[in-house]
């Protein structure tokens, strides 16, 4: 995965003006590969769909940049599809299921002829849903079927970019999982590229190959999955992994990680480092100068001036190697 499909540089979402502004999404920058499922995580309002609606044109950045480099395919270029977390919200009452996953085909999505059923029905079967759903209006589907037509549509879309904004958190758990499988199914038959939002590290684990994790608006780590859960160099992230039910013990010292405090008012953010009033490693530094992303090793990146110190933390919270195969068992 190495050929870039869009590169974000400095992007600023801004809610409101003068006193009233909110700024959801502040200075953000990384580089999407194609092919790749890039994860976003953080806290609520910590500015993931705000960024996610960035990358779909959805909102207009205050500031920034969204580059889009062109494929080699047929692709409409520069497209991209949202799946939202609630499919209601994406399916239109009014339409037939088949018509629904057919709209975003049909030319300039005025009339959808009926010449493009079969494809509509081809997609609903690929996504595991019977012949006789076809006809059937979204409101007479169960919440995992109405997914799945969002999903069929999301690719009738021929969008390379996929944003994926919490797309199983309304399923139950065996449903998350089959559709999990489906969305990597799709993504390598299809050459597609998601931006995954969730809550839930256990999927994110399953389906992402880098992490990127937010915190008030802000980009603090970014990395491999698997570098990122097992091996976290920020504190926020640290506290996010901590909080995570074991069902071992919970150690000690992993309590020291986790999260304190509120989330500050997002009008007015802590000078500096905006994690410094939650964070136990805290200095004077860290309010007066505000930390960047930085690259250590392997592509993996925390924004935070002691990160040495964080990842000394996070060895000690875990043990010695022996307890850690217990804790895993
Ligand atoms: N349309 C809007 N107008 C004003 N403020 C908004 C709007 N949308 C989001 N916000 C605010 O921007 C911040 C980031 O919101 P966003 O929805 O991006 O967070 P999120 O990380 O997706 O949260 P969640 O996990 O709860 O979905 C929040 O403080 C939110 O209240
Ligand atoms: S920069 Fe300072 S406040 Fe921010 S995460 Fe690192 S140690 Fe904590
Ligand atoms: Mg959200």
């Amino acid at each position: 995965m190495t050929e870039i499909l869009m590169n974000v540089r400095d992007l600023v979402v801004d809610y409101g003006g003068g006193a009233d502004r909110l700024r959801a999404v502040d200075t953000v920058s990384f580089s999407l590969y194609r092919g790749e499922t890039f994860a976003v995580i953080g806290e609520s309002g910590s500015g993931k769909t705000s960024l996610a609606h960035a990358l779909a044109g959805i909102v207009e950045p205050a500031a920034g940049s969204i580059d889009r480099v062109p494929g080699a395919d047929d692709r409409a270029a520069g497209t991209s599809h949202v799946i939202f977390q609630d499919p209601r919200s994406a399916l239109d009452p009014r339409l037939a299921v088949w018509q629904c996953v057919a709209e975003p085909m049909a030319p300039r999505r005025l009339r959808i002829p009926r010449s493009t059923r079969p494809a509509a029905v081809g997609l609903l079967r690929r996504v595991g849903l019977g012949d006789e759903l076809a006809d059937r209006k979204p409101a007479q589907l169960s919440g995992g079927q109405r997914q799945r037509v969002t999903i069929a549509r999301a690719v009738a879309s021929r969008a390379e970019l996929i944003l994926c904004d919490e797309p199983v958190a309304s399923l139950d758990v065996s449903l998350q999982s089959e559709v999990l499988a489906l969305l990597a199914e799709l993504r390598d038959e299809h050459g597609l590229t998601y931006v995954f939002i969730s809550h839930d590290l256990g999927s994110v684990a399953r389906i992402a190959d880098r992490v990127g994790v937010m915190y008030m608006g802000r980009l603090v780590e970014l990395g491999p999955t698997a570098s990122v859960l097992e091996s976290p160099r920020h504190p926020y992230t640290q506290a996010l992994l901590a909080a995570v039910p074991k069902p071992t013990r919970v150690r000690r010292e992993r309590r020291g990680l986790l999260l304190r405090g509120e989330i500050p008012d997002r009008r007015n953010p802590p000078s500096g480092c905006r994690f410094r009033t939650r964070c136990h490693l805290a200095t004077d530094r860290c309010a007066t100068t505000a930390p960047v992303l930085t690259d250590d090793t392997e592509s993996h990146s925390a924004a935070c001036h002691f990160r040495q110190e964080a990842i000394e933390a996070w060895q000690s919270a875990l043990g010695p190697a022996a307890d850690r195969k217990e804790e895993s068992r």
